[in-house]
């Protein structure tokens, strides 16, 4: 079965069982900054999980593209990936758990959809804790769906793993959520599919004790239920939502592999093909069959004379499709590389399949006929894809001629160093991007000593620092930013929230506030935004504020919980925040048009007509992907 059949038939039982399909959202969540991107296909659906009615009724059903970078380390193996396609079916305070777990077990077995043998399947369930009870319905259920195809489906004792069908398991194993800090989850049923002991028996850490969670291969989960009835507060208690929930999430990669018979995700239709591809551009010679499966295994292997071994080949071509795979898809949804949040996240990704693509040797130009493969698999299911291809060969290759540079001057200054510690190392990275990876080759090419674990911590430390300063900096409250409270730089505030709206309607979605600075003379604000402006945007952004102005919209200030500030739609950096009440700014009303909403600790004018004219004096480069505008009020 193919990713096309794959996705077709999800769609249609769930379509049957009355449900609406609704589109993939962007992998940039909106209005959802407690994460960096969509990692779940519940995640565009927070509010209507909280509460919210949704336009298209209690039943939806989509393909959600999601990426996950957590175990960015282990890509390359049978299972992980950083992005990955997730169907998934929802129930809106509508079916719970009976209709749920039924048709997840008529999905995978009956014949007419994906006809997976019942004996094969082994299922997992929250066994109750002191925020909830033991989920002894989902285990009935699952015991009555057994028993109709004469399977005795026996609950796990503790012991007799291999008779077991049902395991209840703790919360680090059965409880999904929240997506963020805060929000909706509640205890899951996840699915297994077992590869049978053979797969496991001589190297399964847990010995007998492997069961459906352990990771040695021998249980691939394809499906996870939740049964979505509470919402963590900021307190970290579980209050129970009005509705009972339910989001299930079926990763297509992983369940085209299982219904194939592959030993991994890089076989199937929507992996392959790039695979092949980066082997194709390789000129060191790579054997076709793939074989890692773990990067123990790979470890392992013995090395010839400094050439990279079959194992490693394939695992680095792996690596580069992955990568730039994920690469593709967020930077069509606005991703720019830059080095802080997503887009270091995104630089990060490419500079290591750049670093791949190089042991591989693989020919110049490389990036371009990758993207060229990755259309061609996903354009027809994700158009945008094939809408935005300039841009994003243009910022791959971007990204690609400044990490040469990078690598020339950082390792220039490398040379130069007598010795390393986590703060120089940073440093290094910060001024010219050399990733922390080549860091360390670098220096232990160069038989510098050093304790590993310590520059690690020390590093982490001082990025995390110069996150937090940088958080501090972009927050919406101005804390910082404004010189003083007069009413010159009152204005030039004000003035802030329509610039920052104009340049989203004018450049895009992708301009968010990364800082600024107010003194009475003048505003200086720095946006996400990857190129100059032309002075035909400048003209139009400056003419959209001067609009706003002349329609004297007036400003309000309204109090609410952060999690109604969201679904309103507000700008604004929400981390800190969590749990409070916050100040929302909204400028305009229903009468001449609400033009900004933006959480923010003011302060501001009354009323935009105060604000005089706007003009934008200079604009101009400000750190890689972040732009700066210089302007004034007259
Ligand atoms: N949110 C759950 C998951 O990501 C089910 O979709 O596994």
């Amino acid at each position: 079965m193919n990713s096309r059949e794959l996705r077709e038939r999800y769609i249609n039982f769930f379509i049957s069982k009355g449900h609406k399909r609704i589109p993939s959202a962007s992998v940039v969540p909106e209005n959802d900054p407690t994460v960096l991107f969509t990692t779940a296909g519940m995640h565009p659906l927070v509010p209507y999980l909280l509460g919210e009615k949704h336009p298209e009724g209690a039943r939806l059903t989509s393909v959600q593209k999601c990426v996950r970078t957590g175990d960015i380390e282990d890509v390359g193996d049978s299972t992980h990936n950083t992005f990955f396609e997730m169907l998934g079916n929802w129930s809106l305070g509508d079916y719970f758990k009976d209709e749920s777990i039924r048709w997840s077990f008529e999905f995978l077995t009956d014949e007419k959809y994906l006809g997976i043998d019942p004996k094969r399947l082994k299922v997992t369930v929250f066994e109750g804790d002191e925020d909830a009870p033991k989920d002894e319905e989902s285990i009935k259920i699952w015991q009555e769906c057994f028993a109709s195809v004469g399977i005795e489906a026996k609950v796990w004792d503790g012991k007799n793993n291999e008779e077991a069908k049902i395991f209840p398991l703790p919360k680090d194993d059965n409880w999904w959520g929240p997506a963020g800090i805060t929000g909706p989850c509640g205890p899951d049923t996840e699915i297994f599919i077992d590869l049978g002991k053979s797969t496991n028996y001589d190297t399964c850490p847990n010995g007998s004790d492997c069961k459906p969670g352990c990771h040695c291969g021998r249980y691939v989960e394809i499906w996870n239920n939740v049964f979505m009835q509470y919402n963590k507060n900021a307190e970290g208690g579980f209050e129970p939502l009005s509705q009972q929930n339910v989001d299930t999430g079926m990763g297509l990669e992983r369940t085209l592999a299982m219904l194939n018979g592959f030993d991994n995700i890089y076989e199937s239709d929507v992996l392959k093909p790039i695979v092949d591809k980066v082997k194709e551009l390789s000129n060191t010679p790579l054997t076709p069959t793939l074989s890692p499966k773990s990067e123990g295994e790979i470890q392992n292997t013995a090395k010839g004379d400094g050439e990279l071994q079959d194992a490693e080949k394939n695992k680095a071509a792996r690596i580069v499709a992955d990568h730039i795979r994920t690469s593709v898809f967020m930077i069509s949804d606005g991703v720019v590389p830059s080095n802080l949040d997503r887009g270091y996240i995104l630089r990060r990704l490419i500079r290591r399949a750049i670093r791949s693509a190089r042991n591989l040797q693989t020919q110049e130009k490389f990036l371009i006929e990758l993207v060229d493969v990755i259309l061609g698999i996903y354009g027809e299911e994700y158009p945008a894809l094939i809408e935005n291809k300039t841009k994003i060969i243009d910022e791959l290759e971007k990204e690609e001629e400044k990490f040469g540079k990078t690598l020339e001057m950082g390792l220039r200054e490398l040379e130069k160093l007598e010795d390393i510690n986590g703060e120089k190392a940073f440093n290094i990275f910060q001024t010219y991007g050399f990733p922390y990876e080549m860091i360390i080759e670098e220096i232990e090419k160069r038989g510098m000593e050093f304790d590993s674990i310590k520059l690690k911590d020390e590093f982490d430390e001082s990025f995390h620092n110069h996150q937090d300063l940088s958080r501090t900096a972009s927050a919406g409250k101005f804390k910082g930013g404004l010189a003083d409270n007069s009413e010159e730089t009152t204005r030039l505030h004000t003035a802030a929230h329509l610039l920052l709206q104009a340049l989203r309607l004018v450049l895009g979605d992708h301009v968010f506030q990364k800082g600024s600075n107010i003194t009475a003379e003048r505003l200086r604000f720095d946006f996400s935004h990857p190129e100059k402006m032309t002075d035909e945007e400048k003209k139009k952004v400056e003419a959209i504020v001067n609009e706003q102005i002349k329609k004297a919209l007036p400003v309000r200030c309204e109090e609410m919980g952060l999690e109604d500030a969201k679904r309103l739609g507000a700008m604004g950096v929400f981390e800190s925040k969590y749990g409070e009440k916050v100040k929302v700014y909204v400028m305009g009303d229903d009468e001449k048009g609400v033009f900004s909403k933006e959480i923010c600790g003011g302060p501001h004018v009354e009323n935009t007509s105060e604000l005089g004219r706007f003009r934008i004096a200079k604009e101009e480069s400000s750190s890689a992907g972040v732009r700066r505008i210089k302007a004034v009020l007259e």
